[in-house]
């Protein structure tokens, strides 16, 4: 591994497990310090431990994103004792356990929860790490490749991202003056642990629909979330890139 991000900071949110924590793992080797903002005590605690066992500079700071407060403080803390944050990886979002129910049987309260972490969570990691962001700073948020083949019975979550590229689009052009770039990352379906329920049919059938016909994992992804975030991708804002075999073309 290079040490290309020697002496970067880089948040990535919901990185207690799965592509969060695949992410943190290789932006550290990469030489980065990395914040583990994740809600879930246990996981973000785990998390630091295994990234530092690998001599990585990794530091957890529970968080909620969809809580105004708790961003807030995130964004304060993970900017201690450096000259700003150079990178964040708004990946924190609700992904597991979120399908089955049609358009008509998801409840309203399932609804608003689903926009308040995926939505407003990502809107509000953005708008509080922002402004301690040094200039060249890059923002990676997180959609899917669900928006563009749309399947059934996942309506609330395939609707919050969708949303996630208006946002990254009209992030890009009002970050772009402070030469701050947004950019997001449209994964297919990865194996994980929100995704580790799945029958093997199924995921046998998404690989056999996929160009390059196998099953995707982290280490598919982890080389472009560096790849946005570092300079090879310097003139690069407002684009969502989908990551997933070829199964949607874009
Ligand atoms: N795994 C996939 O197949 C897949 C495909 C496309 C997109 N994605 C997207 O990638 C991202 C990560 O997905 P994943 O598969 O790793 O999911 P995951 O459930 O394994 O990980 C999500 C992490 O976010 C944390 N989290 C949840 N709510 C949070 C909150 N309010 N504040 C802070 N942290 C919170 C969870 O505790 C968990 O550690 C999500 O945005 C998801 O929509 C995943």
């Amino acid at each position: 591994m290079t040490q290309r991000f020697a002496g970067k900071r880089f948040i990535i949110t919901g990185s207690g497990r799965g592509l969060g924590y695949a992410f943190a793992e290789r932006l550290g080797r990469d030489g980065a310090s990395v914040v583990i903002a994740e809600i879930d005590g246990a996981l973000g605690a785990e998390a630091q431990a295994k990234l530092k066992a690998q001599g990585i500079d990794a530091r957890f700071i529970q968080t909620d994103i969809s809580s105004e407060d708790s961003v807030a403080a995130m964004a304060a803390a993970a900017a201690e004792g450096c000259d700003g944050i150079d990178g964040l990886v708004a990946n924190a979002g609700w992904a597991n356990n979120v399908g089955g129910k049609t358009f008509d049987e998801i409840t309203v309260e399932v609804w608003d929860r689903m926009m308040a972490i995926n939505v407003r969570g990502t809107w509000l990691t953005i708008r509080a790490v922002a402004p301690l962001m040094r200039d060249g700073g890059s923002v990676v948020t997180l959609s899917s490749d669900t928006i563009y083949w749309g399947p059934p019975r996942l309506l609330h979550y395939v609707t919050s991202k969708s949303a996630i590229v208006g946002m990254t689009r009209s992030l890009a052009r009002e970050l772009g003056p402070r030469m701050i770039r947004v950019n997001c990352l449209l994964p297919g379906l990865t194996m994980g642990e929100a995704t580790k329920d799945i029958p093997q049919a199924r995921w046998n059938d998404y690989a056999e629909r996929t160009i390059l016909k196998r099953t995707q994992q982290t280490d598919d992804l982890d080389g472009v979330v560096a790849f946005l975030l570092g300079d090879d991708s310097k003139f690069m804002t407002g684009q969502t890139l989908a990551v997933d075999g070829g199964f949607s073309l874009h």
